[in-house]
């Protein structure tokens, strides 16, 4: 009987102690990001699903609105009042910013034990770290100088899709006589720059684009070249439709998708919107460089930033997390879904379509020529203040039909130096 109790009181002590280590082990991840288009939501759930499948719970803390600007004031609130998510969705010089504030947690074990050094384009993993420190995870390349075209539509309007700025608007003057909406445009500070961006890079070229854009040289922002990459910007305007201001940029893809409008020039989370609605690259769509642009990539890199913690199942939970970005299985699910390529290096591309692998080798070809640069539009190449500052200037002169262009250009060298 004796025997018995003891018997009893040992299993339940184990019984107990397993429970306390599946508590430790099963933590929750709040979740910063701000993807709720089709292509995106379902890379999103890709994350989710990873997670969830090693036990821990998942919330979900979405902030709609391309390219992040709600959820990034979203997010300043929620850390001012010290209620920080464990994982929010933050990229490029904005990563440092975040680091200096300090509020990231140091992800270094996760990092080292899965030899994140040897398996992330040391580019990509710099910006990765704080002083030294992993911080944040990558989850992708994107390229962002993209034309996306509707077979469709061109056929119809018997316009071929262009490789040059004189060619697109030959095809946007076709695309009009036939009926169809020349340029899917959605009129929003970030979309009118990423079209800015493209146009300053195929106009431009690479290394006016760094010296202009990256460095932001005055005399490059002054100059004859930025006179006719703004002319460019603003000619691609009169081939839009009025409803354009204010539209989300996956109801501009949605117009090309239908064939209602010929072009769209965005990045390749467009292709995430093509791929959701069944179209087939080739077949249905063409993905091709921005004019002017093939022998470049503006690269424009996802990551998450990990938020310091307290609690210990949580904090298990957040490094969980940032293993498994890293990991094979996931980098090709997620980014078959979300239209970009994987960021780890030595991946297997075969179940990828020909955009994907296009990116992939231009990523490559780009890095060694010296004509990859940052995308400004997706906060890859300038510290936030300057860019918010030039993106604002862009988007006046896109709205303003009043503005010259010698206002405009003096106006953004001069937002160019906002500190
Ligand atoms: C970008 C982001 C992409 C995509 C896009 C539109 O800034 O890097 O992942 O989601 O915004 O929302």
């Amino acid at each position: 009987m004796k025997t018995l109790s003891k018997t009893l009181i040992a299993r339940a002590a184990l019984a107990t102690a397993a429970l306390a280590a599946g508590a430790v082990h099963a933590g929750e991840v709040e979740v910063l990001h701000w993807w709720t288009s089709g292509g995106e939501a379902k890379a999103a759930s890709a994350l989710k699903s990873t997670l969830q499948g090693q036990g821990h719970t998942w919330k979900d803390f979405a902030v709609a609105g391309g390219g992040g600007d709600n959820a990034m004031t979203v997010l300043k609130s929620r850390v001012v009042s010290g209620n920080a998510p464990a994982a929010a969705q933050i990229k490029g010089p904005a990563l440092q910013e975040w680091a200096a504030e300090g509020v990231l947690a140091n992800i270094d074990g996760v990092a080292k034990a899965e030899k994140w050094d040897s398996v992330l384009p040391p580019v990509v993993a710099n910006v990765m770290k704080y002083k030294g420190n992993y911080i944040a995870v990558p989850v992708n390349v994107h390229r962002v100088n993209w034309l996306w075209t509707s077979n469709a539509a061109f056929k119809k309007a018997g316009a071929k899709v262009p490789t040059n700025w004189d060619e697109f608007f030959v095809a946007a003057e076709k695309l009009k006589k036939a009926g169809i909406i020349p340029v899917a445009h959605g009129g929003q500070n970030w979309q009118d720059f990423t079209t800015f961006e493209s146009v300053a890079l195929g106009v431009g070229g690479a290394d006016f684009y760094k010296k202009a854009l990256v460095q932001l040289d005055q005399a490059s922002l002054n100059g004859a070249t930025m006179t006719k990459v703004l002319d460019t910007f603003k000619k691609v305007k009169s081939y839009t439709d009025k409803n354009a201001p204010g539209r989300d940029w996956n109801l501009a893809t949605a117009m090309v998708i239908k064939g209602e409008a010929g072009m769209q020039l965005m990045g390749d989370w467009a292709k995430g919107e093509f791929m959701a609605a069944g179209k087939k690259p080739g077949a249905d769509f063409g993905c091709s460089a921005a004019p002017g642009t093939a022998k470049s990539f503006t690269f424009n890199v996802d990551s998450f930033a990990m938020f310091k913690l307290k609690n210990e199942a949580n904090i298990k939970a957040q490094n969980d997390l940032a293993a498994a970005i890293m990991s094979p299985a996931f980098q090709e699910t997620f980014n078959l879904n979300k239209g970009s390529i994987p960021v780890r290096l030595g991946m297997d591309l075969s179940k990828f379509d020909d955009c994907a692998k296009l990116s992939a080798k231009d990523f490559v070809d780009t890095a060694k020529s010296g004509s990859l640069v940052p995308s400004v539009a997706h906060g890859m190449a300038i510290p936030s203040a300057a860019a918010g500052a030039i993106q604002d200037a862009v988007s006046q002169f896109w709205n303003d039909d009043k503005m010259s262009t010698k206002d405009a250009q003096a106006k953004i060298a001069s937002a160019a130096k906002t500190k």
